[in-house]
């Protein structure tokens, strides 16, 4: 089933906390599977980069300009990753006009897309509520916080564990507490726990759930 008949449309909405496996599984399916892929969270971290960029001034004329200014390319920017940006992105994640403005972006991508897998916060519960499969990420803040120090200090960012576990502690709790489309877990999302997982464990399971559940819609391929 590596490569996927031509007829068939598969999409998959992936949620969960910041730094709980969402990316790194959803580009590992991407590729086994070769579905399209899209990180949610550079798109509200491309335009808190830009903001930043702009004196940290930003109405929704300039997000409007912004968002339609976003390509795939340069959504690769590595100064997207930055803990300053980071800590942005979360807050102008709680404005109206941001989401909506990025909604447009990623209901515009899936739309376009036969086989895809969108990962973020609100993406089974508000972008793509028919989604064929709902993946749910979950893993302990002591790992989260593990795993973002050691990319950290890939890019020599200078940061402390306790700093990054702090900042990933307080990110966590405004995504889920803020009112607008906040981080959910849908109904029939299947969970995830990577904290005990490694790389090669997550993608042999995260391949199994895709493979049944494309199964289910399309009987034996
Ligand atoms: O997933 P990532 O950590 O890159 O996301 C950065 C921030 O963008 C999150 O902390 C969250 O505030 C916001 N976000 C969101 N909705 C999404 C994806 C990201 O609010 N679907």
């Amino acid at each position: 089933m590596k490569k996927l008949n031509k007829k068939i449309n598969f999409k998959i909405a992936s949620d969960g906390s910041s730094a709980s496996g969402k990316t790194t599984g959803g580009k590992l399916i991407s590729k086994k599977f070769n579905m399209k892929f899209l990180s949610s969270g550079s798109l509200y971290r491309f335009c808190a980069l830009k903001i930043i960029e702009n004196n940290n001034d930003y109405n929704y004329h300039f997000i409007k300009k912004i968002v339609k200014s976003i390509t795939l390319k340069k959504l690769q920017n590595k100064k997207i990753y930055s803990p300053e940006v980071a800590k942005l992105s979360s807050i102008i994640a709680k404005k109206k006009f941001v989401r909506s403005a990025l909604k447009s972006f990623q209901v515009n991508f899936i739309k376009k897309s036969r086989l895809v897998i969108v990962e973020g916060r609100d993406i089974g519960s508000v972008i793509m509520p028919n989604a064929d499969l709902k993946l749910f990420f979950t893993c302990s803040v002591k790992e989260k916080a593990r795993r973002r120090l050691k990319e950290f200090k890939k890019k020599n960012t200078k940061i402390t564990l306790n700093q990054v576990e702090k900042s990933l502690i307080q990110r966590d709790k405004d995504d889920t507490n803020r009112k607008i489309s906040p981080l959910i877990m849908s109904k029939n999302a299947v969970l995830v726990d990577t904290t005990k997982l490694s790389i090669k464990q997550m993608e042999i399971k995260l391949s199994n759930l895709v493979k049944n559940s494309i199964k289910e819609k399309y009987g034996n391929l």
